[in-house]
């Protein structure tokens, strides 16, 4: 073994499960107990492993679909219990804009993938094999050539945007799912290995052009890329809803959507909502509810991720700011991102979040309500120099460290 271990063991007293400050509702508390009384278990094993204690409160992804109710990627027992997003937008016309966000937009059929139409002749080549895409009006053909063989297949679905890239799978005659191992890199405006999948020797060209992908991740991918995806077990491609849309967050409304129906014709109904509000959450919750697909604190540590491509998992960088403390409700994702719409690229829109907590003034003191000492250095545009863009090689992009903190000019990654 190389060299000695220090374990600490955390002490897990009933206060750790205590529920915050705030007036709670009951269903709150409940979810709150019971996650609690098992992180338990999960904090300590992973505490022996692992040696962190930071992220106390925090539960991996698994954990939270273990318990009742509804999270996020868990799959659904019924299509039918799903009204689509149209039907939400009906009654929360203040709600649409969320169709338009990346979110939203991030998975399509690869035939209709504007990047590939932009594109429509897509080539690059490595370790002597030539990859091409090639767009027409009705579909997308995928090909590599090299060592005397070649090779094609029309690609089915395109995932990402293109933020920073867009990866493609296709079906091949046994109708399982293959991931094309060449993906778009938005920057670099062409083809190169799709993230983690690099080669330097193929064995030929089967291995040089996908990756064949199993059931079982097959369900992963489309749980976190689309809505719907996973009913009672099975991958419903047929009737997915592409795209993170209302009920991938809210869960499933069709029940909701017609109790609401009735509802607006009769005024003494008090049914409840019967949806999931995720306002409702714990500040550690709220934060490992948007990891159920950007990956929680727990799901990059439990799967050994380190370095700078960590800072792809927004929730696993920002709990372990100092800021963050044990969490705080002025700190969560949708304090500084609102779900339903556009990223803000403007580093004074996050201002007014600095500053619910950090006093602004030099020599100012610090109360309870702003606990945060002011910047010696400046009072606007904080996520410019605190929140760091570090540049993930496999991605060919940069991504913003969600870890708030002074950042030293030329210091190694801090993990
Ligand atoms: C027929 C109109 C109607 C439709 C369709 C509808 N809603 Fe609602 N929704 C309402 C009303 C009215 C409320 C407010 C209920 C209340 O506060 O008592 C509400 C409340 C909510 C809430 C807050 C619940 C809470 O606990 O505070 C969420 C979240 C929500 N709706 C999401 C959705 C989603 C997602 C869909 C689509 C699957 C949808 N709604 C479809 C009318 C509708
Ligand atoms: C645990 C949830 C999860 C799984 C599983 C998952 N993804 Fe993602 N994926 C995300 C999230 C969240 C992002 C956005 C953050 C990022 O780029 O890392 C993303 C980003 C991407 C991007 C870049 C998007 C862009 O616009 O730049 C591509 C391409 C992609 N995923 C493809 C895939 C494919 C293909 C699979 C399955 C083989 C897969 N993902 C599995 C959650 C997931
Ligand atoms: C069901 C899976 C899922 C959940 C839950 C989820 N996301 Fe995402 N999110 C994605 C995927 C996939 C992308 C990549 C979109 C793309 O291709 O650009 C993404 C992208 C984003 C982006 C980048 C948008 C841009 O302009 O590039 C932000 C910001 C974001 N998510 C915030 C959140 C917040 C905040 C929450 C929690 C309230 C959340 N997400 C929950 C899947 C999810
Ligand atoms: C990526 C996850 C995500 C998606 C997708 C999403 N929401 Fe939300 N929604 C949230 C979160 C988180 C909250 C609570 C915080 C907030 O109010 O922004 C919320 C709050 C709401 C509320 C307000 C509940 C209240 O407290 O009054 C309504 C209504 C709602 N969403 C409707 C929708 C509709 C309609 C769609 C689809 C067009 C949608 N949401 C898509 C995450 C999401
Ligand atoms: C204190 C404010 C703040 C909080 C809290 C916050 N973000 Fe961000 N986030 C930002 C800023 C600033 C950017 C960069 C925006 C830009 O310049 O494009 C960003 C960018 C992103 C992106 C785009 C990809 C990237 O890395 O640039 C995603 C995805 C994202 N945030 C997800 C989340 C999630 C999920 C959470 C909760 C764990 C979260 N954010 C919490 C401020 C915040
Ligand atoms: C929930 C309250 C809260 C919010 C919101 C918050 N902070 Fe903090 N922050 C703190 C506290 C408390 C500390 C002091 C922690 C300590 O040193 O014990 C701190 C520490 C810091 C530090 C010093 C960290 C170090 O490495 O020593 C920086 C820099 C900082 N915050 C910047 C920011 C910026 C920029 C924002 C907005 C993007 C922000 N904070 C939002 C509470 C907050
Ligand atoms: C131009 C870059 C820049 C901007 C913009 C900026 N800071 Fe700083 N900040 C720094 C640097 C550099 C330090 C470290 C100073 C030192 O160690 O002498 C620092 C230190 C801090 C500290 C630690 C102070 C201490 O005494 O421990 C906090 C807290 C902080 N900044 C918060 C903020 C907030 C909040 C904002 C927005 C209102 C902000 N910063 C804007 C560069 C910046």
């Amino acid at each position: 073994m190389p060299g000695r271990i220090k374990i600490e063991i955390p002490k897990i007293h009933v206060e750790d499960c205590q529920i915050g400050p705030a007036a709670e509702k009951p269903g709150r508390i409940a979810k709150r107990r019971a996650a609690c009384e098992r992180f338990s278990m999960v904090a300590l094993a992973a505490v022996l492993s692992l040696q962190t204690s930071t992220a106390a409160a925090q539960l991996s992804t698994q954990d939270h679909l273990a318990e009742p109710g509804f999270w996020p990627t868990q799959d659904q027992p019924s299509r039918a219990s799903f009204a689509g997003p149209e039907s939400c937008v009906r009654c929360h016309a203040s709600r649409a804009s969320q169709t338009e966000t990346p979110m939203a937009q991030n998975m399509i059929p690869a035939a209709s993938a504007e990047i590939l139409h932009t594109h429509p002749a897509l080539a690059s080549s490595a370790n002597k094999f030539d990859y091409r895409i090639e767009t027409g009006v009705n579909a997308a053909i995928y090909s590599v050539a090299g060592g005397g063989q070649r090779s094609s297949y029309a690609l089915m679905w395109a995932f990402g945007t293109g933020r920073v890239a867009q990866s493609y799978l296709f079906k091949k005659e046994d109708g399982g799912f293959y991931e094309a191992r060449a993906s778009f890199f938005t920057n670099l405006k062409t083809l190169d290995f799709t993230p983690g999948r690099a080669l330097t020797s193929p064995t030929g060209i089967a291995e040089a052009m996908y990756r064949p992908v199993g059931q079982a991740e097959v369900q992963r991918c489309f749980a976190c890329h689309a809505t719907a995806a996973n009913i009672d077990g099975q991958f419903d491609e047929k009737h997915l809803i592409p795209g993170v849309t209302c009920e991938a967050c809210h869960g499933p409304g069709a029940s909701h959507a017609s109790a609401m129906d009735q509802r607006a014709g009769n005024e003494s109904a008090t049914a409840k909502p019967g949806i999931f509000n995720p306002g409702d959450l714990l500040p550690a919750d709220a934060v490992d509810f948007c990891g159920a697909c950007h990956s929680s604190f727990w799901d990059v540590k439990l799967s050994g991720g380190k370095g700078d491509s960590t800072t792809r998992s927004a929730p696993y960088r920002l709990v372990t700011s100092k800021c963050w403390g044990t969490g705080d409700a002025r700190l969560t994702c949708t304090a500084c991102h609102d779900p339903h719409k556009q990223l803000d690229n403007e580093a004074s829109a996050y201002d007014a979040i600095c500053r619910s907590c950090h006093v602004n003034k030099r020599g100012e003191k610090t109360t309870a309500s702003h606990p945060g000492v002011a910047c010696p250095k400046a009072v606007k545009n904080c996520t410019d120099c605190h929140m760091e863009k570090v540049y993930v090689p496999e991605m060919h992009a940069n991504f913003t460290d969600h870890r708030i903190r002074i950042v030293h000019p030329g210091e190694a990654f801090p993990e």
